[in-house]
């Protein structure tokens, strides 16, 4: 793939802030309250809902940005590397889209009625469907830890080119 060689300071942003919103996200989910059927949603969920929102807007606007500003991988690395990073890079594009919108949807399923940080309410995907909700039950909770895990894998090769090959390929999403 052509392109530039190097992420300009939007694409870096982009980055740095998405990972920074996922380090809230994530504690929220797992300690928030459950809220069931019929309930309504309280001050944790109704956070984590509203920040999940945002974290979908900016994964889109990042992908707009990533396919009309394409970066070439690093051309020093050997073709398997390339090659398998930007595998990684595509599927935590297409798993951010798929936790943030598997959780709106069950969100909507429930019937909830939910506000956008206290400010407006939001909009739902769906009306009520209790058994559509059953059916992607779990749908969030399977692509959240997908999620997890390559962002695990992610980091862990991240900490390898800057501790073991010590290239630069760590300097390329860093300021500067
Ligand atoms: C990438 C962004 C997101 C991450 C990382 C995330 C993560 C989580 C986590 C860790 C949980 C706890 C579930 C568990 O015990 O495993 C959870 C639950 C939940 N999330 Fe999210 N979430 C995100 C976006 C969203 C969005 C955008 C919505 C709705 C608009 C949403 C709605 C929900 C709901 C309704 C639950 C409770 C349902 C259940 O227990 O399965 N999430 N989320
Ligand atoms: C401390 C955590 C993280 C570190 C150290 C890190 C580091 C990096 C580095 C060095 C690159 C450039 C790789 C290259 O040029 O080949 C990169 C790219 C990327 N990172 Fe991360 N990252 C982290 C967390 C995350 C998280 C949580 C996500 C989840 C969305 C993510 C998504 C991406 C994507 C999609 C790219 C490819 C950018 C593109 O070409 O479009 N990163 N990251």
């Amino acid at each position: 793939m052509t392109g530039r060689l190097h992420y300009g300071t939007t694409a870096k942003l982009l980055h740095w802030v998405i990972v920074a919103l996922l380090a809230v996200q994530y504690p929220i989910g797992w300690l928030m309250p459950d809220v069931h059927r019929g309930q309504a949603p309280g001050a944790a969920m109704t956070f984590h809902i509203s920040l999940g929102i945002v974290i979908l807007a900016l994964i889109v606007l990042r992908f707009i940005w990533r396919l009309t500003h394409p970066v070439a991988p690093e051309s020093s690395l050997p073709a398997w590397q390339r090659l398998s990073s930007e595998a990684v890079h595509w599927m935590l594009y297409v798993l951010v889209l798929a936790t943030t919108i598997s959780g709106w949807l069950f969100a909507s399923f429930r019937g909830w009625t939910v506000s956008f940080f206290y400010l407006m309410p939001l909009p739902m995907l769906a009306s009520d469907n209790a058994a559509a909700g059953q059916a992607i039950d779990g749908l969030h909770q399977a692509a959240e830890w997908s999620l997890l895990v390559l962002i695990c894998l992610h980091v862990a090769t991240a900490l390898v080119h800057l501790l073991i090959y010590r290239d630069r390929v760590m300097q390329r999403m860093l300021p500067g």
